[in-house]
């Protein structure tokens, strides 16, 4: 059964002044660069990134972290810290793990520098962290902008975050095969102390929110699955909205993104072609108007308002959208009733992880006592509880 040493509260494994963890400090040598970079919730927003939307998401106080050593030739030493994993390849070809996923965040963005005109030499690497690993936190978005900000340093490149963030994506776009959006390498690298990133995907312009909820606290939820349909469905549902787009462009030119989409439009010219195509590009029409709605509950300190449309979001995901799996959509069923609960829903890409639940503080114990046993009885699965605080972003330690 869940107590409070159950959950896990974040901060316990780094401190505020992110100390470098211990398990590093034996790879750390005289000329090293070790770069703290962290995970992500995202408060609401989802599937929006990559249609030119808004999103709404902050860096947490659960982060990877990588030293990375010059070596006098061009071999690159890669080692896994938490998992005992090696893995070595070159400079002069890069050569994708078959087997582990891990070194191919770190030599996707090695890619991306050489890419970008960037001399790169050989290099020993050594990555660790306290970001669980499939629960939604986006750990390989945190492990790119960290790489990305060691080498950087390294290498003198002088590339500004914005620069960094958008190579952090391409490489898992291009190497990882993943084609994300921006919002997770964006709020890893931007991240502000106690406050939320109000992200427009289309200009990158953004503004930081401040994020102060009196006796609320960030629950994630974690089911303990990730089902391997994940980033193949991704990349699904960013084709079938690209296919909504391109309906509608044939009558209207001017539309270049679901970010220009109405819902007028989706039923005038995607209805009747595709019930599925239409379902998609709704959900993400709704998405935006209903984050920036949400943008005004948070200016007002209307956070029951708030919370209701998290719970909208989940249900556009779970029925229109169709991320979500049974175990998020059990989780929510569960709290969704409960009055000390604000808002929850499934959180990132889906089809596994976390759900986020702004849950008020006193209640959180019994909350996650009883979701953990009902999780059991309903799922057969065991629960697991993160208590998420929002940190600064992406940082050089040493
Ligand atoms: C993953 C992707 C992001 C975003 C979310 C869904 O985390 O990496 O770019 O699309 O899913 O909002």
């Amino acid at each position: 059964m869940m107590n409070k040493e159950n959950i896990q509260a974040a901060g316990t494994m780094v401190s505020r002044k992110h100390n470098m963890p211990a398990g590093l400090e034996k790879f750390i040598k005289e000329n090293s660069i070790v770069a703290r970079s962290p995970g992500r919730i995202n408060l609401i927003g989802e599937h929006t990134d990559y249609n030119n939307g808004f999103v709404l998401p902050a860096a947490i106080d659960k982060a990877a972290y990588l030293v990375i050593t010059p070596r006098k030739d061009q071999e690159i030493h890669l080692h896994s810290v938490d998992l005992l994993e090696d893995y070595t390849t070159n400079t002069t070809d890069l050569k994708k793990s078959m087997f582990m996923s891990w070194p191919n965040y770190i030599l996707g963005v090695i890619e991306q520098f050489i890419l970008a005109g960037v001399k790169i030499n050989g290099f020993d690497a050594a990555l660790t962290g306290d970001i669980p690993i499939g629960a939604g936190l986006s750990s390989s978005a945190a492990v790119e902008c960290a790489v990305a900000l060691a080498m950087n340093e390294l290498c003198g490149s002088g590339f500004d975050k914005f620069t960094m963030v958008k190579l952090a994506q391409k490489a898992e776009n291009d190497f990882v095969g993943v084609q994300c959006g921006i919002m997770d390498q964006f709020a890893s690298m931007f991240g502000r102390h106690n406050h939320v990133i109000r992200l427009d995907c289309r200009s990158l312009e953004f503004e930081y929110v401040p994020f102060n909820m009196d006796g609320i606290k960030i629950l994630l939820l974690d089911t303990n699955v990730k089902h391997s349909l994940g980033s193949s469905e991704y990349n699904v549902r960013r084709k079938q909205c690209e296919t909504g787009v391109a309906w509608i462009q044939r009558h209207l030119p001017e539309v270049k993104s679901l970010r220009d989409a109405t819902m007028e439009m989706l039923d005038k010219y995607v209805l009747h072609d595709d019930i599925l195509i239409y379902q998609r590009c709704k959900y993400v029409v709704e998405e935006n108007n209903r984050l920036l709605a949400a943008c005004k509950d948070l200016e007002q300190g209307n956070i029951p308002a708030f919370g209701a449309r998290m719970f909208e979001t989940h249900y556009g995901l779970s029925k229109l959208y169709e991320v979500s799996c049974p175990e998020l959509d059990f989780l929510v069923t569960h709290v969704q009733d409960n009055p000390a609960v604000l808002g929850a829903r499934m959180m990132g890409g889906g089809f596994g992880g976390c759900t986020i639940n702004l849950v008020k503080e006193e209640a959180i114990e019994e909350l996650v006592a009883g979701a953990a046993v009902a999780y059991k009885k309903g799922m057969n699965k065991t629960l697991k509880a993160h208590i998420a605080k929002i940190e600064t972003g992406s940082n050089i330690l040493s």
